[in-house]
């Protein structure tokens, strides 16, 4: 009887303490911190006009405005990798957008070689898919990307890479959604390969490095999770000449891949 006594003074006491510290958390903002923040980079003193594109950046309209304004001193050639790895999308738009005051690089305004906030967009994430290799539409490479994709990553992040995937109401923070600029455009490659290959702390992103899919005979190595990194870029541009809502883009092929389902 006394033993039942201590007990449930024990109990009502770790409950009291794991109330306790529930509230300090909240209190002191632990509990928010599990959410994976992001915060923009970009000097708005450089670039007063920026602002994240309208619509997914097309690579179509990309190429013309790059060959208008930037091949005479640019080739998107592979050279820049290293260098396009370590730099997130925004930082480099603030680039385009204002330069280093160098005048070279200025091309927001209106006017001659001037160029609007979306078509910026274009041309530097042209620029960058073919530096950095993103897959082409209709490329083998893609289509087995979809795939591996697919069979590891979509049960939380959805097939569309909308964070939508099947697991997604059961997890807190929820899977990240790909097609979010706001979000993967403050992420350098190099960070999303990090975060792939040794996961999230506090977060059900696992670490995939030196993993199995053994169904697809695939290991989880260095080269892959940097396929993975080029693939999850993918989301949040498009490769037609319309720069299309990326969501109801993807919507329709996947619509028109599953045979018509609504
Ligand atoms: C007159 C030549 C010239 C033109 C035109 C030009 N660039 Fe550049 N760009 C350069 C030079 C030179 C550098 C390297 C300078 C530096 O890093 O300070 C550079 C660097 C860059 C970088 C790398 C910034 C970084 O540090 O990550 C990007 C991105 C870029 N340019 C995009 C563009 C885009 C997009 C256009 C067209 C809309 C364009 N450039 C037009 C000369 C040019
Ligand atoms: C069990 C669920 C789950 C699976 C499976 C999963 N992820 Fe995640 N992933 C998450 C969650 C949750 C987050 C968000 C974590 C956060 O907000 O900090 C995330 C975040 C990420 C991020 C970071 C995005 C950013 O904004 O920095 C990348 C990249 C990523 N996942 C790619 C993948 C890929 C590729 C796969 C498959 C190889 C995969 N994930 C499989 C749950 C998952």
């Amino acid at each position: 009887m006394k033993l039942m006594m201590m007990k449930r003074t024990i109990v009502t006491i770790i409950l009291a303490l794991s109330f306790a510290s529930a509230n300090a958390a909240s209190k002191t903002g632990l509990a928010s911190s599990l959410i994976h923040e992001w915060e923009s980079d970009v000097n708005r003193k450089i670039c007063p006009s920026f602002r994240y594109p309208s619509h997914a950046p097309s690579l179509v309209t990309g190429e013309a405005v790059f060959k208008q304004n930037c091949s005479s001193c640019h080739t998107p050639a592979a050279s820049y990798k290293e260098a396009f790895r370590k730099v997130t999308p925004e930082k480099q738009f603030e680039f385009v957008c204002g330069g280093k005051g160098d005048g070279v690089h200025s091309f927001a305004g209106k006017g001659n070689g001037k160029l609007s906030v979306d078509e910026m967009w274009d041309s530097l994430i042209y620029f960058r898919a073919n530096v950095l290799g993103y897959y082409k539409e209709g490329s083998q490479e893609l289509s087995d990307m979809n795939a591996t994709f697919g069979g590891n990553c979509a049960v939380c992040h959805g097939t569309r890479g909308q964070g939508d995937g099947n697991l997604h109401k059961s997890l807190y923070p929820p899977p990240a959604n790909f097609t979010m600029t706001e979000r993967l455009y403050t992420r350098t490659d190099e960070k999303l390969f990090n975060e792939l290959k040794y996961g999230i702390p506090w977060t059900a992103m696992p670490a995939w490095y030196n993993r199995y899919d053994f169904d697809k005979k695939i290991k989880f190595d260095d080269v892959m999770i940097w396929k993975l990194v080029r693939y999850v870029r993918q989301f949040s541009h498009v490769q037609e000449k319309d720069r299309l809502d990326v969501g109801r883009e993807k919507l329709e092929s996947y619509k028109k891949s599953v045979g018509g389902v609504k």
